[in-house]
């Protein structure tokens, strides 16, 4: 499993966290229970620190990056969809950011809301509680409340995903 230190940034990796071998850890990045980091996701803590809280999924190809200035916060029973990009930004419990979306630096997604699939929330963008934001740029949908367990089927599915994962994964090349 390729997990780096940095100089002195080294991860933090929960015991009771999954770790996929092909995803790539560096530096200040810390990951709490029961969540897991699938393929080829990539989280890079070099300039700042990326914080994963328990039981989210960080889901195949995602790559969570930070900056000097912002430091990337992922709450927990959040889903981060397949191919994600979250850069310097906040994230509240809870939430959805949906496969192949993006989010910048300064953004904060507060808890409960959900990105839709393939939006960018701008620099310092900001998504309400339980609100949905769509499109390029992302819009928040006018009139919708995402309703409160919108994302707790996933992510029971996911921390149990990794417990199977856990037990039978074995490479066969
Ligand atoms: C955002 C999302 C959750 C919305 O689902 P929903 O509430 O069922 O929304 P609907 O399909 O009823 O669509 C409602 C409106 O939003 C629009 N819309 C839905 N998803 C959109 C998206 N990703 N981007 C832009 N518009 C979108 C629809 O076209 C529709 O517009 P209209 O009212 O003008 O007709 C869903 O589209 C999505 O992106 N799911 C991603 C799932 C995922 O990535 N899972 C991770 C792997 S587990």
């Amino acid at each position: 499993m390729p997990i780096y230190a940095l100089g002195d940034r080294e991860p933090t990796i929960h015991p009771d966290a999954y770790v996929h071998p092909d995803a790539t850890l560096i530096g200040a990045v810390t990951i709490g229970a029961h969540t897991s980091v699938w393929p080829r996701a990539v989280l890079r803590g070099d300039y700042g620190s990326i914080t994963v809280g328990e039981r989210t999924s960080v889901q195949d190809g995602t790559v969570l990056h930070c900056t000097q200035f912002h430091p990337t916060v992922i709450g927990s029973d959040c889903v981060l969809g397949h191919n994600t990009h979250v850069e310097g930004a906040t994230v509240g419990d809870r939430c959805l950011i949906a496969s192949g979306s993006v989010v910048l630096n300064g953004a904060v997604i507060e808890s409960g809301a959900v990105v839709g699939a393939g939006a960018v929330v701008s620099f310092n963008g900001h998504v309400p509680a339980r609100r949905m934001a769509l499109g390029v740029p992302a819009r928040v949908r006018e009139g919708h409340e995402v309703p409160e367990d919108m994302v707790s089927g996933i992510v029971r599915l996911y921390v149990e995903n990794a417990k199977v994962y856990r037990q039978q994964l074995r490479r066969l090349d």
